[in-house]
């Protein structure tokens, strides 16, 4: 039979990972596809780069539409990223009734229901494991190998960059400031690393995850998401001496009275195995009631391992692109006519335990005052720690962690307890997840 053709938009580091790993294992991908892949065509605006990576027999161009348009071509795979040009070129090539693989979860994140109801009257494919956690298939894991369970809730490491960050930081006693500018000159750091260091990157991936996990619509706008531009070390040395480490985790949980979907730094109990998960490695650990947990390790982004992740999706489609379209594996693995309306709760109906770092007068009723805000407003207390006051200091720091309580009512006590004059600075609050 004749191999599969893919044309590939965008070859960079994914791109050119893809077609390494496709020539060194195409004989292995060949006997499990059934028939070989090949990357026939490449669209580049650097040609001739894009020809010094892969030779004479692949077709280069510079506009993406000449992939589009060649009725040859089975598979299109968007490398592009974004949700400018990317989105309507996808658009273009569901249009075209070519089968879609993308690494991009900005734009499914943001525009996914459109993009799958488009793919859906078409009949076409659109896979994206790439898009979630680089080459850990956790797609494939929600959607396939957990398909039996009910989900409960999903938490992961799910952007290396502030993986990497955090460990620094505590490894180093470093300031978040100086590790950024210390991964960006080695590279680890995008030159802008806004949409990793506020937590967007991470909350495009979760908000995928949840999609898939609870039968939900892709609602990135629901999302509640907090980076670690304000994380201190200071709060990484007490959450170590109460036995937690923080990590910037995505988050999605069923509840009773809807779906929680955030993403912020979080206290983890340092024996679990997802706390020690360090670097630039990306990990989600899943809640199921019939499995139990699970957890998925593994490198979240760089060349080959993306690469294997849109090979998998290459493979998938290859095997059932022939099948009833109503056969295939749903996109988002529930049904599209199955889909749930539970809502994304909003932040202040969140319910999570809490760490508390408080600077305050070392005087005497201090403590009583403030354990008194968070009695009166129900919020039960788990561990406190105070600092020693310093040679000459008047102050000192108060660290509280609590029982779990609903966010909105901690709102009300920070707030309180931030009127208080023996508060001297504002009141540090880092979400705690025991994940057990
Ligand atoms: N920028 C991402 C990270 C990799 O740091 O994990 C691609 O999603």
């Amino acid at each position: 039979m004749k191999p599969i053709q893919v044309g590939l938009l965008g070859i960079g580091t994914v791109g050119s990972g893809t077609f390494e790993v496709l020539k060194r294992n195409q004989e292995e991908i060949q006997r499990r596809a059934g028939r070989g892949i090949e990357v026939t065509m490449v669209a580049d605006l650097d040609v001739a780069r894009a020809k010094s990576i892969v030779g004479a027999n692949v077709q280069v161009v510079d506009d993406a539409r000449k992939i589009i348009a060649n009725p040859d071509i089975d598979i299109v795979v968007e490398l592009i990223g974004g949700y400018g040009i990317a989105k309507q070129l996808v658009l273009e090539a569901i249009e075209a009734g070519k089968h879609v693989v993308t690494a991009n979860k900005a734009l499914l994140a943001v525009h996914g229901t459109e993009i799958f109801a488009a793919a859906h009257k078409k009949g076409v494919m659109v896979a994206f494991e790439a898009a979630v956690a680089g080459g850990i298939p956790i797609i494939k894991a929600l959607r396939e190998g957990l398909t039996a369970n009910r989900i409960q809730w999903l938490a992961g490491i799910i952007n290396g960059t502030t993986n990497f960050i955090l460990s620094e930081m505590r490894d180093k006693g470093l300031t978040f400031d100086d590790v950024l500018k210390q991964a960006q000159a080695l590279g680890y750091a995008e030159a802008d690393p806004t949409f990793d260091i506020e937590g967007v990157d991470a909350a495009h991936k979760a908000t995928i995850m949840s999609a898939i996990a609870f039968g939900v619509p892709v609602q990135f706008d629901k999302a509640y998401v907090e980076g670690i531009t304000k994380l201190e070390s200071q709060d990484i040395k007490y959450a170590e001496q109460l036995g937690y480490r923080i990590k910037l985790l995505g988050i999605s949980k069923r509840t009773a009275a809807g779906i929680e979907l955030r993403v912020h730094p979080c206290l983890v109990p340092s024996k679990r195995l997802i706390a020690n998960v360090e670097g630039a490695m990306n990990a989600v650990m899943v809640q199921a009631d019939a499995v139990g947990t699970t957890l998925y390790y593994g490198k979240g982004a760089g060349s080959e391992p993306t690469a294997s992740a849109v090979i998998a999706d290459l493979v998938d489609i290859t095997r059932l692109h022939t099948a009833d379209p109503l056969n295939r594996v749903p996109h988002l693995a529930f049904q599209p006519d199955a889909m749930s309306n539970l809502a994304i709760l909003p932040m202040a109906q969140v319910v999570t335990s809490y760490y508390l770092r408080l600077r305050v007068a070392d005087q005497a009723g201090v403590l009583a005052k403030v354990t008194g805000i968070l009695a009166n407003t129900d919020i039960s207390i788990d561990a406190v720690l105070q600092r020693e006051a310093g040679e000459g200091e008047s102050h000192t720091d108060l660290i509280i962690l609590t029982h779990d309580c609903v966010e909105a009512k901690m709102n009300e006590a920070i707030a309180e307890m931030q009127q208080l004059s023996t508060v001297l600075a504002p009141i540090t609050r880092i979400r705690k997840e025991e994940l057990n």
